[in-house]
This record gives C-alpha cells, sequence and structure tokens, in this order.
C-alpha cells in the first residue's frame, strides 16, 4: 500500500508531467505558425512523450493501491519571443522537474519505499537525457546567432536529434 505522503508526491508529479505536455504541445504550436516546423514537430513528438510521463505515474499510483488524481492544467504561454526564448524555457522547466523527481526519491528513502524508490529511476534517468538535450540544442542556436540561413538549417536538423534521443 503506498503511504499517503508518496501518494501525494506521485500526484503533484503527474500534475507537473503533464503541465509539461501541455507546455510543449504551446510551445509547438507557436514554431508551427512561425515558420518553424521541424521545431514544431520535434515539440508536438516532445509533448507526447510528456503525456507517456503522467500515464506511466498514474498507472503505477494505481497498481500500488492509491489512486491517481487528473490533473486541472493551466494554460501554457503561447507567445515567445523567438526559438531561443523557447528553448531557455524548456531548460527552466526540465530543471525544475528534476529538482520534483529528486524530492519524490528523497521521501522515498526517507519512508523507505524502495519499491517507489526503484520505480523513480527510470525518470532520474530521463531527466539527464532532457536537460542535455535542452543545453545541446541550446548550444546550436548560440552558434546559429540569429542568422537566418543558419536557423533554416537548424530547423530542418532537429528532427535528426530527434531521431538520436529516442
Ligand atoms: Fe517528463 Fe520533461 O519531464
Amino acid at each position: 500500500m503506498l503511504h499517503q505522503q508518496i501518494q501525494q508526491a506521485l500526484n503533484e508529479q503527474i500534475t507537473l508531467e503533464g503541465q509539461s505536455s501541455h507546455a510543449y504541445l504551446a510551445m509547438a504550436v507557436w514554431a508551427e505558425t512561425n515558420g518553424f516546423d521541424g521545431t514544431a514537430s520535434f515539440l508536438y513528438t516532445h509533448a507526447e512523450e510528456e503525456r507517456q510521463h503522467m500515464l506511466k505515474l498514474m498507472r503505477f499510483v494505481n497498481e500500488r493501491g492509491g489512486v491517481a488524481c487528473v490533473p486541472d492544467l493551466n494554460a501554457s504561454a503561447q507567445t515567445f519571443d523567438g526559438i531561443g526564448h523557447v528553448f531557455q524555457l524548456i531548460l527552466e522547466h526540465e530543471t525544475r522537474v528534476t529538482a520534483s523527481i529528486n524530492d519524490v526519491v528523497d521521501q522515498c528513502l526517507k519512508l523507505k519505499d524502495y519499491t517507489t524508490h526503484n520505480f523513480m529511476q527510470w525518470y532520474v534517468a530521463e531527466q539527464i537525457e532532457e536537460e542535455a538535450m535542452a543545453r545541446k540544442i541550446l548550444d546550436k542556436l548560440a552558434l546559429a546567432g540569429g542568422d537566418k540561413g543558419a536557423l533554416y538549417l537548424f530547423d530542418r536538423d532537429i528532427m535528426n536529434l530527434e531521431a538520436t534521443h529516442a
């Protein structure tokens, strides 16, 4: 049986993953309507991945005798100051997600819930990849430096980044 405190922490994580999916979706719409089709595709795929992260947690909570919450999601910002701004926000967001996951892991150790601790290791590893990906993209954008031709190539090549990440 899931400890009440762990259930609450997991439900908060469910909300955060759902909110992540929502945020990536808003960014995808912005990218698609501002001429960044490759980036839009990358972000739509990522929104779907975040939804899967949410579902995986929900199923786990229910399997362990808890009840997963279905989160109310807030509207996400839909206007951005450019592609660099989008990925800066992504890095900040993923850093917050990592902190939240670390907090869940910490609570698992304190309450000796080693099953949930083990389950959460998948998320710990996933966050390393997600933060690394955001940093790599920001490095590429810094190299492009706002040059239109370079941004065009960036938008084309981001699909390959996605493929190597999967
Ligand atoms: Fe599922 Fe990007 O955190």
